[in-house]
């Protein structure tokens, strides 16, 4: 079986809907066909000050909310990343590897400090990145299943497993982005030429999974689409109509020809309400389930327990290699 890594930051709040169409929902159904590692990423999440209590209790809180969403212990590994202490590890390896002008050039790097200034920007945002390569490259995987915002990190992480392969002996897999086309990016609905994010400059067009469904339902209601009148997708010419049929399609396996076809004759409002109760029928059971795995954080442990303990057995064994490679005297 072909390998699968993926990672999601433990954010305040509630997975939005750009992580599900984008993400989450691909790791589901690949863990059927894959040898299937995800887990949550609380080493990235401190590249921004946390506050520690709420640190924990959100990772644990990603973690319900993946199994929510359909991740099957039994079928994929689950796991939190500082359980597996190779990550960090790696990633040093990785850092010296890493040119600072490469590094530099990370787009993502360069908003969120430009956004944060320099002062209040940390050396870690800065090796984010790289320490996503070392992610990956620990579980030799295949495909990184991720939306287009990730695009270059995985580029990043070609780059590196070629250039280690090159410089001391082929060791790691060279993966390939996962991005599935019509979801990579799920856009604002207030701002449907911004991705939808946690950092929009409004709530209004952000749709937390966990918020109360009602909430939800309004923010699909007023979303924003354009003067004319027709349903049709063009990102291009109507990206806020195209937002609501990419989302729409998705969480009802409709095809968006067949939604123009539905909607033909008819205004935007019925597209819009429909949406909206399509996704409070999709949304209240994902809700309940995230209660229950909450409700039971012992099970939720244990569960991310045996995922490090299988996490680390791949870990290490590529960081062996990795250490050898390299030419650290071995420990014992
Ligand atoms: P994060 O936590 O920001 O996002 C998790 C996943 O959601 C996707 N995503 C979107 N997809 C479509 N439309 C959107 N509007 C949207 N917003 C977010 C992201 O692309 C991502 O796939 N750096 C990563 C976490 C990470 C990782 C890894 C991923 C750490 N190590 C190793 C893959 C492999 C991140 O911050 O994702």
């Amino acid at each position: 079986r072909p390998r699968v890594l993926s990672g999601i930051q433990p954010t305040a709040g509630s997975f939005h809907l750009g992580n599900y169409l984008g993400a989450v929902r691909q790791w589901v159904a690949l863990q059927e066909s894959h040898d299937a590692f995800y887990m949550v990423v609380d080493l990235h999440a401190i590249t921004v000050p946390q506050d520690p209590e709420e640190l924990r209790a959100n990772t644990r809180f990603a973690a319900a909310q993946l199994l929510a969403a359909g991740l099957d212990p039994e079928r994929c590994t689950l796991f939190v990343q500082s359980h597996v202490p190779e990550h960090a590890q790696l990633a040093w390896v990785m850092n010296c590897l890493t040119g600072f002008g490469e590094a530099s050039r990370m787009t993502q790097f360069k908003d969120k400090s430009a956004k944060q200034g320099a002062d209040r920007t940390t050396v870690g945002l800065f090796t984010y990145p790289i320490l996503q390569v070392a992610d990956i490259l620990l579980y030799q995987a295949n495909a990184v299943p991720v939306g287009e915002d990730q695009r270059q990190h995985i580029e990043l992480t070609r780059d590196l497993a070629e250039r280690f392969n090159t410089r001391y002996a082929p060791t790691f897999t060279v993966p390939e982005p996962y991005i599935v086309k019509e979801t990579a990016k799920i856009y604002d609905l207030q701002d449907p030429t911004s991705k939808m994010s946690k950092s929009a400059s409004s709530p209004k067009g952000l749709v937390n999974l966990l918020d109360e469904p009602k909430a939800s339902a309004k923010k699909f209601k007023s979303a924003v689409t354009d003067t004319d009148t027709v349903i049709r997708y063009d990102a291009e010419q109507k990206p806020g109509v195209s937002n609501l049929l990419t989302i729409y399609s998705t969480l009802t396996g409709t095809s968006i020809p067949e939604l123009e076809e539905r909607y033909e004759g008819k205004g935007y409002g019925a597209l819009k309400t429909d949406l909206a109760e399509i996704f409070v029928e999709w949304v209240t059971p994902f809700r309940t389930r995230t209660e229950e795995y909450l409700d039971d954080p012992e099970t939720l442990d244990s569960v991310l327990a045996k995922g490090a303990e299988k996490a680390r057995a791949v870990a290490a064994e590529t960081l062996a290699t990795v250490y050898d490679r390299i030419g650290f005297v071995p420990a014992k």
